[in-house]
C-alpha cells in the first residue's frame, strides 16, 4: 500500500514510518513526503531515503483555498492509500478532504478530545493532568475532532517541562502511529457512528 506523509518539522514520526516500511511484512511504503515549508528536517530525511518530496507553502498562493487545492492535487499524483499527517502544522481544507477524505489520518500529542490545537503538551501540563498521550484519528473538518483510531497513554511526571513531556509523548506516539497506520494499510478501516475498527 502507498503512504504519502505530510510534515512540518523534525520528522521523527516520518522516520519511524520509513523504518517500518523496510520490512515487507509491514505491507506499505512511503511513496512521497510533502511539507508546508522548505528546509525542515522531515524533508531531508525523505531525501536521504530517496523518497520524492514536494513543498506547498501557503504563502506561495493567493488564497488558502488555492493552496489546499494544489496540495490535494499534488498528493493525488502519488495515488495514496493512506495520507499521514505526521506533525503537519496546517489544517487541510474542504477540497483536500473531498479528494482524500476517509484515508487521511493525523496524530495529535494529547488524548483527544482533551487539549486540541497546536500546544497539546503545554496545555496538558498547565491543566495539571496526571496522564496524557497521543491520539491517531481520521481527519475531518475540525481541529483534532475526527474519529479515533488509537490512543497511547503516558504519565505526566512531577518535574516535567513541556519539552520532557512532549518527548515522552513522542516516543509512545511513534509506536502507536507505526502500528496502526500499518494495520490500516493492510486491513482497511470501517467507521460506524464515529467508531473506528479495522476491516473492509
Ligand atoms: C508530534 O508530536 C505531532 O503529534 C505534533 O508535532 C510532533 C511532530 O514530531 N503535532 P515529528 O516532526 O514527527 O518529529
Amino acid at each position: 500500500k502507498r503512504l504519502v506523509v505530510l510534515v512540518s518539522g523534525a520528522g521523527t514520526n516520518l522516520q519511524a514510518l520509513m523504518d517500518a516500511c523496510q520490512d515487507p511484512a509491514y505491507g506499505a511504503s512511503v511513496v512521497a513526503v510533502g511539507a508546508d515549508r522548505e528546509g525542515v528536517e522531515g524533508l531531508a530525511r525523505a531525501e536521504r531515503a530517496g523518497i520524492p518530496t514536494f513543498v506547498r507553502s501557503v504563502k506561495q498562493f493567493t488564497s488558502r483555498g488555492k493552496w489546499d487545492r494544489s496540495l490535494a492535487e499534488t498528493v493525488s499524483r502519488f495515488d495514496p492509500d493512506v495520507v499521514v499527517l505526521a506533525g503537519f502544522m496546517k489544517l487541510v481544507g474542504e477540497d483536500f478532504l473531498e479528494a482524500h477524505g476517509g484515508r487521511v489520518v493525523n496524530t495529535h500529542p494529547a488524548l483527544c478530545p482533551a487539549f486540541p490545537g497546536t500546544s497539546g503538551p503545554a496545555d496538558a501540563l498547565a491543566y495539571g493532568v496526571k496522564v496524557t498521550g497521543a491520539t491517531l484519528f481520521v481527519v475531518d473538518g475540525g481541529v483534532d475532532t475526527g474519529p479515533i483510531i488509537a490512543q497511547a497513554v503516558v504519565p505526566v511526571e512531577d518535574d516535567d517541562d513541556v519539552a520532557s513531556l512532549h518527548e515522552r509523548i513522542k516516543v509512545a506516539e511513534r509506536t502507536m502511529l507505526v502500528d496502526n497506520v500499518g494495520r490500516m494499510a493492510r486491513e482497511g478501516i470501517i467507521i460506524t457512528n464515529r467508531k473506528v475498527r479495522f476491516g473492509s
